[in-house]
C-alpha cells in the first residue's frame, strides 16, 4: 500500500469521499486549513486572516501615511487616517452612492471628501455624512509598528 501524507491525502481527495470516511472531524480540519494567515503576493507589508488585517506600518507600502497623514488603502478597501493619538480605520465605500477612488481629506475638518458628488463625512464614526450615513468604522489595535485592523 502506498503510504502518503495526511495533508496530501485531504487536497487530492474529493470531499464528498473524505467526508464519508472522516465525518465531521474533516470538516473541522478544512475549517482549519482556511483560518490559516494569507500572505499576499510578495512583501507587500500586510498579511490577512479573515476579517483581520495586520500592518507593517514601516514597509514602504504605507509610506503615504505616514506622509500625509492618511492613505486609501484600495487594495483591502480600508481609508487609514492617522490622528496625533491613534489610527483610525474606515471602510472606504462612500455612504452616498458607493464610489471607493476618490476620497481626499481635510485635517482642519477632521472630515473625509468624497470627490464623486462632493460629500464629506466626519470620522467619529457617528456623525451622518452631508449626504447620507455615517463612514463604517473599523476597530484598530497598534501594538509596536504594526496595526491590526478588524473589519466588521
Ligand atoms: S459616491 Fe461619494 S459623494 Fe457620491
Amino acid at each position: 500500500m502506498k503510504k502518503i501524507k495526511r495533508r496530501e491525502f485531504l487536497n487530492n481527495t474529493c470531499p464528498r469521499v473524505a467526508m464519508a470516511i472522516l465525518g465531521v472531524s474533516f470538516l473541522n480540519a478544512c475549517s482549519k486549513e482556511s483560518e490559516e494567515v494569507i500572505m499576499p503576493e510578495g512583501d507587500s507589508g500586510y498579511a490577512v486572516n479573515g476579517k483581520i488585517i495586520e500592518i507593517d506600518l514601516s514597509h514602504p507600502t504605507f509610506d503615504l501615511l505616514a506622509n500625509q497623514g492618511w492613505m486609501n488603502f484600495t487594495a483591502q478597501k480600508i481609508l487609514l487616517l492617522k490622528t496625533e493619538s491613534s489610527y483610525l480605520a474606515f471602510n472606504n465605500l462612500c455612504p452616498h452612492q458607493g464610489a471607493r477612488d476618490a476620497w481626499s481629506y481635510s485635517p482642519s475638518e477632521s472630515i473625509f471628501v468624497c470627490g464623486r458628488h462632493n460629500n464629506s463625512y466626519p470620522t467619529d464614526c457617528v456623525s451622518e455624512g452631508t449626504n447620507s450615513g455615517p463612514l463604517q468604522c473599523y476597530s484598530v489595535n497598534k501594538i509596536g509598528n504594526t496595526l491590526t485592523v478588524t473589519k466588521s
